[in-house]
């Protein structure tokens, strides 16, 4: 099944949990984006290099491991799941996110790794572009104000910088560069469901999302 929508809905969680409900595989592919970002930083590749950014999307090996602090991000043999969370590899995977030569070689990926059922795939384009066959499509959000408030949080948390107003203008601009992007932009498919999550705790809309999934699929 596929769970699409801007950042800082609160997908990650709910659809690691949903995942978790429902006895499937969860697979972060936003994670993937950002692997591209700091791999393509550390081996001195500019974010506007479409080519080389292309090709090395293309030779990265992912593996999502299952460990005692949840699952665990790996790319070419480092587990690199802190290091994609800096707001700076954010920015820089919404710009690599951009490029067609950067999709088709992660989507690829995304479709193998999809293809036997039994996933809960998160992301921006899973219900549109990457299996736009699934059965259940969510598209989860929230408003701006809440959504920062919420990716604020986050970074507090992990002892990062929490200044709201600019962890909103962040917000604001990734939405923009998601959804304004030629490629693949962030867009709700007509047969996703809606669900926005301002007032609901987590438990809240993982129960009902289960309750539709559950629906939707023995129908
Ligand atoms: O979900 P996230 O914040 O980890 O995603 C990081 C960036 O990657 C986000 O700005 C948009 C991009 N992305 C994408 O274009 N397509 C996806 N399927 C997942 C993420």
């Amino acid at each position: 099944m596929a769970v699409d929508g801007p950042a800082g809905a609160g997908k990650s969680t709910v659809a690691r949990l949903l995942a978790q409900e429902l006895g499937y595989t969860y697979l972060d592919t936003g994670a993937m984006y950002r692997s591209v970002a700091l791999l393509a930083r550390r081996r001195g590749v500019s974010w506007d290099d479409a080519g080389a950014l292309g090709l090395l999307a293309d030779g990265i090996r992912f593996a999502f491991v299952t460990g005692t602090g949840g699952i665990r991000v790996w790319a070419d043999g480092e587990d690199v799941s802190d290091l994609i969370r800096r707001p700076e590899i954010s920015q820089g995977a919404s710009q690599v996110a951009r490029w067609p030569e950067v999709r088709s070689a992660l989507v690829r990926e995304q479709r193998r790794l999809g293809e036997a059922g039994g996933v809960v795939m998160e992301g921006r384009d899973i219900g549109t572009v990457v299996f736009p066959e699934a059965e259940a499509k969510i598209f989860l959000t929230a408003t701006v104000g809440e959504r920062a408030r919420r990716r604020a949080a986050e970074l507090a948390g992990a002892g990062g910088p929490a200044d709201l107003e600019a962890v909103r203008r962040e917000v604001e601009e990734r939405d923009r560069r998601d959804s304004e992007r030629a490629h693949s932009p962030l867009r709700r498919a007509e047969d996703a469901r809606e669900f926005y999550t301002d007032g609901l705790t987590v438990p809240e809309v993982v129960r009902q999302l289960a309750a539709w999934v559950r629906a939707v699929e023995t129908r």
